[in-house]
């Protein structure tokens, strides 16, 4: 401080000195803070409403003009050093509060965790993983197709036309037809559509099986309005009923892991197949179970994807992922799949790193 003006007011009465006091006393106050509070106390007592710097610029209005101006730009000038200051030591104990949190908080990643994870494997997407493994054994890879299928893809190419009984029997969920093209819409009913999807994208030789969620209205022990499949197509020359039956016998027998597994194949009805048949497993209480439908692509099916069913044919199947999953842990009702029951989970589920 001390210009020449400055000098010349001091003279006049103004406690110059004060400022210089008040400025070397405020810089070793905030030096001196080691603490944020501390430090906010500092700035308050300086630069508050009732702080020593605010007071001394409330004192200028009763001063001379030449007073005012002069005085007023050293206040000016002390405020804007104590401020950075204040900003530059604030940002100091920040950083050391930050410094001090980190060293104390370290985490070690590598340690192994103090609570093993306490989640289970979902049967379902236990079986359908071990599904997908044989099969996957087997040569098939896996197709995918939309949960909301366009009416076509669903009926129509699977020969299944407008006025069809079939469509009644499916207790299908119908949705708004798209805004694009006013194409009818539905919740899939089955996966077949993926068969009609991967038949119009791929050319044969195909070998796919396509599981995923299926829909439709109906609810019971049975029954839920959401459940899965897993389809399978097979399109080659020379394709037979035989290939059929070894592929699910041998699916069968490796899923339920019992290699005398006893298949029945029953005659059937499906629009998609000709001819068709239900799959039955002879469980271990003597009883015949169905397992699933398959049967030979039919003809008008291959047709509607431009492919000459005098050169390729096809088999195709389709099972309940739920049933197969119940029937091989034994799982009663249906509904204990969806509910989401952790005490059930905890007893039907499987740890992440098991096999079986
Ligand atoms: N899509 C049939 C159903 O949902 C099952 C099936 C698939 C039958 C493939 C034959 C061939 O019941």
């Amino acid at each position: 401080m001390g210009g020449q003006t400055i000098d010349k007011i001091c003279d006049k009465g103004f406690p110059m000195d004060t400022l210089d006091e008040l400025k070397s006393q405020i810089l070793g106050e905030i030096e001196h803070a080691t603490k944020l509070a501390v430090l906010e106390d500092v700035r308050v007592s300086a630069l508050g409403k009732q702080g020593r710097l605010t007071l001394l610029m409330k004192e200028l209005g009763q001063k001379t003009p030449e007073m005012r101006k002069a005085l007023g730009a050293e206040l000016n000038a002390l405020k804007d050093v104590i401020t950075q200051a204040l900003d530059q030591r604030k940002a100091q104990l920040e950083e050391e509060v930050l410094n001090a949190r980190l060293a104390s908080e370290t985490l070690d990643v590598s340690l192994p965790p103090r609570v093993m994870p306490q989640g289970k494997i979902h049967p379902l997407s236990h079986a359908l993983d071990q599904a997908i493994h044989i099969f996957g054994q087997m040569g098939f890879v896996v197709a995918e197709g939309p949960d909301i299928e366009e009416d076509f893809y669903n009926f129509t190419a699977l020969n299944i036309p407008l006025e069809h009984p079939a469509r009644q029997e499916q207790d299908t969920f119908y949705l708004p037809p798209s805004a694009e093209d006013r194409q009818p819409l539905v919740l899939r009913t089955h996966t077949s559509p993926v068969q009609i999807r991967t038949m119009l994208k791929q050319k044969p030789p195909l070998r796919i099986i396509a599981p995923g969620r299926t829909y439709r209205s109906d609810y019971d022990a049975t029954h839920t309005p959401m459940f899965h499949q897993i389809e399978g197509l097979v399109v080659d020359k020379k394709t037979h009923m035989g290939h059929l039956k070894g592929c699910l016998e041998e699916f069968f027998r490796l899923f339920f892991e019992d290699p005398a597994l006893n298949l029945r194949f029953r005659p059937g009805y499906f629009p998609f197949t000709e001819p068709s048949a239900e799959v039955d497993a002879l469980w271990k209480n003597g009883a015949w179970l169905e397992l699933g439908g398959c049967g030979m692509v039919h003809p008008n099916v291959l047709r509607n994807c431009d492919i000459d069913p005098d050169e390729y044919q096809g088999f195709a199947f389709g099972m309940g992922l739920e049933r197969i999953t119940m029937l091989k842990y034994g799982i009663e009702d249906l509904r204990l799949f969806f509910e989401s029951d952790l005490r059930w989970l905890n007893h039907y589920g499987f740890a992440p790193e098991s096999r079986e």
